[in-house]
């Protein structure tokens, strides 16, 4: 009988914690480099948030060839999360539904572990809010505040589907407020850590349009898309369906990639975007470039598939880029986006070209 699912995560980080992870992966073939927000990372692939929530495993995840490492989500409090048990395999598909609630150890903790963290790792600090917070607004400015000078981007994800109202500063006034505030608290520390919006994979076409035009409007520096959905497909067994929590892996990947081009096509490169859900491949990270992704991230797949993945991504990414023709990773982004095909990127986009 296999290990459930949330106590085989806790035994992979304590193992990591431990020293037990590979060794240094060899350098990253050139073709993969990439500039973004002025930083060169070695390779687009990045672990996505929820696999570290608290920056326990950062040197760990860099060994195992991730070109980033995104922490968290973290909460200015700590807090226990959902009851067990809360993360539920679908194996015919390699998907997997979790409602964790933001289960970490606060900011104090994850303050301490980012000042300590290994250099030469390009880190993202993804930020959320305690479920006890009326006042959503703050807790989002707190983890700005105190996380914007130790990451070297910051999350504001407001699309996990487990924290009630949590997905409602997506749209109107509240999203606006919300904008406004995490760039004026970001800016009042003095540091210019760029700001990513994290959104869920269940917005429509005109709430997308709205998002974007109220991110671009308050200066945010990138979208991340998407979070897992509470969306079900219709091969799923009824009784799985009925789980309560959000939805990844590669049942996740059409929908995700859908929702990120159309973001790609209205951003029309004026931010650069990171695609999440479902990479499981080579070939699905390919696409997310493709459709308008300058970063990808993964962490269902890691799950099912091992530490073998990445160096197993980061080849076939490689050898489908050189086959195409791009001579950068840089060229192939957005390729597949109607109003960014064929033509040359703007280098405000990634904050120059390698
Ligand atoms: C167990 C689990 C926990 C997650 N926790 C978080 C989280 O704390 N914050 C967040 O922004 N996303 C979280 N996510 C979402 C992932 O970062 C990612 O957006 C989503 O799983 C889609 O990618 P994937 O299909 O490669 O897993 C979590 C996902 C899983 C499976």
């Amino acid at each position: 009988m296999a290990l459930a699912p949330e106590a085989a995560h806790r035994l992979t980080v304590t193992a990591l914690k431990l020293g037990l992870g590979p060794r240094r992966q060899s350098g990253d073939d050139p073709v993969l480099a990439t500039r973004v927000w002025g930083r060169t990372f070695a390779n687009p692939i990045g672990l996505a948030a929820g696999f570290d929530k608290d920056g326990e495993v950062i040197g760990a995840m860099a060994r195992l060839g991730f070109g980033f490492v995104e922490v968290g989500t973290v909460t200015p409090k700590p807090q226990p999360g959902n009851p067990k048990p809360r993360m539920v395999r679908w194996p015919a598909r390699q998907g997997l539904i979790n409602r964790l609630g933001f289960n970490n150890h606060g900011l104090d903790s994850a303050a301490v572990r980012l000042a300590r963290r290994p250099g030469g790792v390009i880190v993202g600090a993804n930020i959320g809010r305690n479920k006890d917070q009326s006042d959503a607004i703050a807790d989002y400015v707190a983890g700005t505040e105190r996380l914007a000078g130790l990451a070297d981007y910051l999350v504001v994800n407001i699309s996990s589907p487990n924290t009630a109202g949590l997905r409602d500063l997506q749209e109107g006034r509240a999203l606006a407020d919300l904008l406004t505030a995490v760039v004026a608290a970001r800016d009042g520390t003095g540091s210019a850590t760029p700001l990513v919006v994290k959104i869920a994979p269940d917005l429509d076409d005109a709430a997308l349009d709205a998002l974007v035009a109220a991110v671009l409007d308050a200066g945010i520096d990138g979208i991340a898309v998407s979070n897992t959905t509470i969306s079900r497909p219709a091969d799923m067994p009824e009784r799985l369906a009925r789980e309560a929590g959000g939805l990844s892996g590669p049942p996740l990947f059409a929908l995700s990639t859908d929702r990120l081009r159309h973001v790609a096509r209205r951003v029309a490169g004026r931010v650069p975007l990171i695609g999440i859900g479902g990479v499981a491949s080579g070939q699905d990270a390919y696409a997310k470039i493709r459709a308008g992704a300058s970063l990808v991230q993964l962490y269902t797949a890691l799950a099912y598939q091992g530490p073998a993945l990445v160096p197993a991504i980061k080849r076939d990414l490689a050898a489908a880029l050189r086959a195409d023709g791009f001579a950068s990773l840089n060229e192939a982004v957005g390729r597949d986006v109607d109003s960014l095909a064929g033509s040359a990127l703007p280098a405000a986009r990634t904050g120059g070209t390698t």
